[in-house]
């Protein structure tokens, strides 16, 4: 779907949004087209019971006299409770109702929105924004479309007094969107297409929009002594692969920020098989690594003014005569040695080395790292908060803050020694699992610590957010990218 922005005038051809505050006249478009067909607007409100409530919707085939065939009414809610999420929320609720529009071009005309710090054009670009993100869709394997997947709308116009103002508040937003489907894209992309070689191909395109990127293969990785994320990839035929990818945007002396990403491409859970029932789930295992190269497309595309570098360890975590057994011990890149108890319980074990790696070479002034770590996240906090777990306070509210900007929330789980005696090996220095089955998300970041020196540092425990099942405000069901547009906001408020 194409956003354009247009001139305000009435249409006359097309499926037309209009809008209506709650508690508030009809203004402007709306106004006229109730004064042009003698009250039909008026008359449908009242007898629809229409209250114009947040994402509250009135749809209707235009009545004699407008050239347009549909024209669809949207509630606004209330101006006090506006924000630029509520603003997206109402441009996906946009897309959600176009779904079944006959047109190929609909145009959104609602009254000005502005607030003390939300100007009009950046109100439009906001909805814009929010409408272009539920718009996205995989569907690149059907080669027989059904007419509810043969999305007849294609072009998206948004009115304004001033488009021009309009298109260049959107421009930013527009690339955060980019970002957002690059990573919903590869997280989408079944496990026989995204390997780790394969991602990392992906990834090189970033060069073209000015990133920096550096593949590490397993020979160099070997060298390092990255033995542990080595250690998951060894039963697989594909190549294990660090990607590390850098934007430049700030200041030359400026230390940069890291952001890691777990990949495992697929996880099996290795010879600790992992059962057949929604074992293909574990295609989306790398969607930490995802948004890392998404909110790197992002921060790129909007040229933001600050040093980022993203690192992916990617893996893929299969079972075979090669693999990794329960009882291995591996050396990792740190020097500490890990006792593998769980070969299902790999993340921990990539990003051990990739932590490490990526704070020994870049000395980063913060570090967060994404993954799809524990099944016991999902068990805690379901679908609707990521875990967080930070050594830093200050880190962990700007964080949790951005989160609820952006609509990806986060809810911080606490560290502490306790959880980390937990995982003191008697054979290693530490084992790659708790000893009970409690606070298995805890353990699991406890692990992650031992790997971070004193910096500032975060986790984010995405297992329950990286995916929905049944589909969120902006997105439809499939891959979130739950996390780009969380860190792009963190960087925007803090680091710019
Ligand atoms: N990739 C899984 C975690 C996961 C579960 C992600 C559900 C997304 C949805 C992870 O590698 C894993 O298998 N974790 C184990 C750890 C256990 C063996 C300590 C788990 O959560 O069961
Ligand atoms: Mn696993
Ligand atoms: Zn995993």
């Amino acid at each position: 779907m194409k956003i354009n922005f247009l001139e305000r005038s009435l249409v006359s051809e097309g499926t037309l949004v209009i809008g209506a505050f709650e508690g508030k006249k009809l203004q402007d478009v709306a106004s006229e087209i109730d004064k042009k067909t003698d009250g039909v607007l008026t008359r449908s409100i009242a007898i629809k019971d229409f209250k114009g409530s947040k994402g509250e919707v009135l749809r209707f085939v235009a009545p004699h006299g407008l050239k347009i065939s549909e024209v669809i009414l949207l509630g606004l809610g209330k101006e006090k409770d506006i924000t630029p999420l509520y603003l997206e929320e109402l441009g996906a609720t946009i897309s959600a109702v176009l779904e079944r529009c006959k047109d190929k071009t609909a145009y959104v005309n609602l009254p000005a929105i502005t607030t003390k710090t939300i100007n009009e054009n950046l109100s439009i670009a906001h909805i814009a924004s929010g409408a272009l993100l539920r718009s996205w869709k995989f569907d690149k394997y059907h080669t027989k479309k059904k007419d509810s997947e043969k999305s007849r709308l294609q072009n998206l116009v948004f009115m304004s007094g001033s488009p021009k103002a309009a298109k260049s508040a959107f421009e930013p937003l527009n690339q955060v969107a980019e970002g957002v489907f690059l990573t919903r894209h590869v997280v989408s992309e079944p496990p026989n297409v995204i390997y780790p070689e394969s991602l990392a191909k992906i990834a090189k395109d970033l060069k073209n929009v000015g990133v920096t990127v550096e593949v590490l293969n397993e020979a160099q990785m070997q060298k390092l002594g990255m033995n542990a994320l080595l250690g998951v990839g060894q039963g697989s035929i594909r190549e294990s692969q660090l990607v590390v990818l850098s934007w430049n945007g700030g200041k030359k002396s400026e230390a940069p920020l890291a952001i890691v990403g777990k990949g495992v491409t697929f996880d099996t859970g290795g010879i600790s098989i992992k059962p057949a029932q929604d074992m293909d789930d574990m295609k989306y295992d790398m969607a930490g690594s995802g948004v890392v190269l998404g909110l790197m497309r992002a921060l790129a595309g909007r040229k933001a003014k600050v040093n980022v570098v993203g690192v992916m360890g990617l893996v893929e975590n299969m079972p075979s005569g090669s693999a990794q057994r329960p009882g291995d011990i591996v050396t990792s890149m740190s020097g500490q040695t890990i006792e593998v108890l769980n070969t299902d319980a790999e993340g921990r074990l990539v990003l051990a080395d990739a932590l490490w790696y990526t704070q020994k070479r870049f000395k980063p002034q913060v570090m967060i790292d994404l993954a799809t770590l524990t099944g016991a996240i999902v068990i805690s906090l379901g679908h609707e908060h990521a875990g967080l777990f930070s050594n830093n306070d200050q880190l962990a509210t700007r964080l949790k803050d951005a989160g609820d900007a952006t609509g990806e929330k986060v809810w911080r789980l606490p560290l502490g020694e306790f959880y980390d005696k937990d995982i003191d090996s008697g054979v290693a220095d530490v084992k790659n699992i708790g000893s009970g089955r409690g606070a298995g998300s805890i353990t699991a970041a406890q692990f992650l610590q031992r790997f971070v020196n004193n910096i500032p540092w975060a986790h984010l425990d995405i297992a329950g957010t990286a995916w929905d099942k049944k589909g969120r405000t902006l997105s439809v069901k499939g891959a979130t990218a739950f996390g780009v547009r969380l860190l792009n906001k963190w960087i925007q408020t803090h680091y710019e």
